[in-house]
């Protein structure tokens, strides 16, 4: 029996903002964006969408399949927490009509936690194959306004079906990690943008790559040309393409731009025009290698390199699964992603300053989600969630 991803579907919001007006503002070249760090466009949450609302929306799809009664427990992945005792998933878990036996729990470790919920999502289904299991990462990426990492913003979640003989990836039981205390980037309770310690993030990234991956090839007969496509996590997109060149570079392989472009370019797809979406990212991309990829993936070798600053670094494999073209979402993401609405600078700044609303959403008409959940507002410090 296998055990891995049967389903995957994911959610951003209906508005954006070209980097390119960014870089106007900043008075800099774009291509710094386009081309320095890979990024076209970043997704801005409306005032009435946060990673619960997100999260509803990405796993509705499958919820609507499965049947509600499918799911015995919810694991949600998120560092944009909305409260420190109550989970996210558990306001999720009503909004998605789930059974009082299925159990929630929220997990964190900065952009890692997704990758522990499916590990552990993995060890309940392998356990107990009957049962279905719901990981979803929700997050909201948010810096401090003329910093560096304020292009690196983003938004987006991510729902995934881990059960028994997945139809779309199976994923193997060996893994390498690496894990040690470092401040990178971290988020205080006081706050609400991250703050980073951004060229040092950008070297704990590489090396947290080698060390784990030198951990995986102590568990794992499989090499780094065994591997046909990697994931990685996706702070911006021309991370994974360094992330790529070193790894390489540690197993002393030849990297020729086509192979570079053939292993690596068809999941930076959607990430390039959401951004950063922490936990929910490097799932984003495999969704885009999925959906995207030229030729059809079938029995391929997908290497994952998940990573949490702070940190915690994991490197396992997966195998995707003959037919998983049948099983995607490609179209409604598609649809999705054509159907947003791009903001002006000023919009944007609007945006960014307009969360957690307490007038019960009244300024909102006509500016807020066009998800199927949203906000309603806060009052009594109590956050209410609608179904629109
Ligand atoms: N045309 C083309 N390229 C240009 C350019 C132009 N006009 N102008 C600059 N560039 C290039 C630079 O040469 C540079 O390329 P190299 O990296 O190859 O040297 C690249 O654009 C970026 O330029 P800078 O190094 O000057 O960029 P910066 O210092 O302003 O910001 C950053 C870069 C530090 C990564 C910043 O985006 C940041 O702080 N981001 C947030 C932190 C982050 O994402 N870290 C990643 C690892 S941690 C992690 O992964 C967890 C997470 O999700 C946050």
């Amino acid at each position: 029996m296998s055990v891995g991803i049967d389903e995957i579907s994911f959610y951003t919001s209906n508005y954006f903002l070209d980097l390119k007006n960014l870089a106007e503002m900043q008075q800099i070249d774009a291509d710094k964006y386009y081309q320095g760090i890979g990024q076209e466009k970043m997704g801005m949450p409306a005032p009435d969408e946060d990673v619960v609302t997100m999260a509803a929306n990405a796993a509705l799809p499958l919820i609507e399949r499965v049947g509600a009664d499918a799911i015995s427990t919810v694991m949600f992945a998120t560092e944009t927490g909305i409260d420190q005792s109550k989970s996210a998933g558990v306001y999720v878990h009503r909004l998605l009509g789930l059974t009082a036996n299925c159990r929630v729990v929220e997990l964190k470790q900065a952009c890692y936690s997704a990758t522990a919920a499916i590990q552990m999502g993995c060890a309940l289904v392998a356990r107990q194959p009957e049962k279905k299991v719901l990981v979803i990462a929700s997050d909201v990426a948010r810096y401090d306004l003329d910093t560096p990492g304020e292009a690196t913003q983003g938004c987006g979640a991510v729902a995934m079906l881990i059960t028994a003989n997945p139809r779309l990836v199976e994923i193997d039981a060996e893994v390498g990690n690496h894990t040690e205390d470092v401040m990178d980037f971290w988020r205080p309770n006081y706050r609400s943008t991250a703050l980073v310690d951004g060229k040092y993030s950008t070297k704990i990234y590489l090396r947290s790559l080698k060390l784990a991956w030198e951990n995986f090839r102590e568990a794992s007969s499989l090499a780094f040309n065994d591997f046909q496509h990697f994931c990685y996590h996706l702070p911006f997109t021309r991370m994974a393409q360094k992330a790529h060149k070193h790894l390489a570079r540690v197993n002393q392989s030849e990297l020729s731009p086509e192979s570079l472009d053939l292993q690596l370019e068809d999941t930076l797809i959607y990430n390039r025009i959401i951004g950063n979406s922490y936990t929910a990212s490097m799932y984003i991309g495999l969704v885009s290698l999925l959906e995207n990829g030229k030729q059809n993936l079938a029995g391929s070798r997908v290497g994952f390199f998940s990573y949490g600053s702070g940190c915690v670094a994991e490197f396992f494999s997966g195998k995707i699964v003959a037919g998983y073209e049948k099983y995607l979402h490609r179209d409604r993401h598609q649809r999705m992603l054509e159907a947003r609405n791009e903001v002006s600078y000023d919009e944007y700044l609007k945006l960014y300053n307009d969360v957690d609303p307490t007038d019960g959403g009244e300024h909102l008409k006509g500016a807020g989600t066009t998800g199927r959940f949203r906000l309603a507002g806060i009052a009594h410090h109590k956050r209410e969630y609608i179904a629109c």
